[in-house]
């Protein structure tokens, strides 16, 4: 049963910000893996699941090509890799199963500090050092500017103090990057967060299967990541106003309490987080014994 052929193999990035977030969310789908540092390659224990730590730029090839069943990858990169397809006519062929609530980053152009920025049309005629050349090219002929576009390979928050550009367009996540660089985040030109790639290949029955399972857990943990059990007893007279305020919840469970019979139990799952002002506003509507749990796995 457990044949290498019939293992799902996912494409992580190897080491960078999405890493830990990666491994985290796979964790809490239930995989358990082995893995030395440094290996190319870790198994999954306890699930047909194998991963495969690379690059982030390489993921997208490595699954529309069907070396790798799935990804988890930035759209700065997914989006790169297809404009650039599409510039050479090419479609690409990886297909988004799910974009997931972590890795957010955006691409932005940066000005050298004191350098004055009066919109797009500054870029006439400057150089722009990039690690995204084709989401820049098609920045620049959205808004008809005609600029040379520096390509690099990485460390692009050097180019203006190197001499070898005039402004920069690089990934910005908390800016700390442009600030130790003394440049300016000027436009954000796209927005980024993970996604879950497939291959457009149909796979086995067994794979397929697999990944709808592994896409119902992980739907499970983006849901139950704001998600709270809440319980509280009020009156039966407050239930109608308590309803109102349980955040996100559905059908409250109702208990009689033992000896006292007007007043109940009510217990809740709220698919908003549970704050401090809402705990006020429930217990001026006339509720008592509040609590509020965390919510570990969901399943609906
Ligand atoms: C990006 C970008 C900057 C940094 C910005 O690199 O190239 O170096 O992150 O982050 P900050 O705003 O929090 O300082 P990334 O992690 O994507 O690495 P890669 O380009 O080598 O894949
Ligand atoms: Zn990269």
């Amino acid at each position: 049963m457990d044949n290498r052929q019939n293992r799902l193999k996912l494409a992580v990035q190897k080491s960078g910000r999405l890493t830990d977030h990666s491994l985290d969310i796979l964790a809490r789908c239930g995989l358990k893996i082995s893995r030395g540092k440094d290996q190319l390659i870790a198994y999954g224990e306890n699930l047909p699941l194998d991963l495969l730590f690379v690059r982030d730029d390489d993921i997208p090839d490595l699954v529309q090509e069907d070396v790798c069943d799935l990804g988890l990858v930035g759209l700065n990169v997914l989006e790169e890799r297809r404009l650039e397809m599409l510039a050479r006519g090419a479609e690409a062929k990886f297909q988004i199963l799910r974009a997931l609530d972590f890795g957010y980053c955006r691409l932005s152009l940066a000005v050298p500090e004191g350098v004055e920025w009066k919109g797009p049309q500054t870029l006439q005629g400057k150089r722009i050092a990039t690690t995204y050349p084709a989401v820049l090219g098609r920045y620049l002929a959205e808004h008809s500017i005609d600029a040379e576009i520096v390509t690099l390979s990485g460390a692009v928050e050097i180019a203006p103090r190197l001499g070898r550009a005039d402004f920069i367009c690089d990934l910005v996540s908390s800016g700390s990057t442009l600030a130790a660089n003394h440049l300016r985040e000027v436009e954000t030109i796209l927005q980024s967060q993970v996604v879950l790639i497939r291959t457009p290949v149909k796979l086995s029955a067994f794979k397929e299967e697999w990944i709808e399972r592994l896409l119902l857990r992980i739907d499970g943990v983006e849901q139950v990541k704001e998600s709270k059990y809440i319980m509280l007893h009020a009156p039966r007279s407050a239930l109608p106003r308590i309803r109102e305020l349980l955040p996100g919840s559905e059908f409250p469970t109702i208990i009689p309490l033992e000896g006292s019979p007007d007043k109940v139990a009510v217990h809740a799952v709220c698919r908003e987080n549970v704050f401090w002002e809402t705990l006020e506003s429930l217990k001026a509507a006339g509720a008592s014994s509040l609590l509020v749990l965390p919510v570990e796995k969901m399943l609906s």
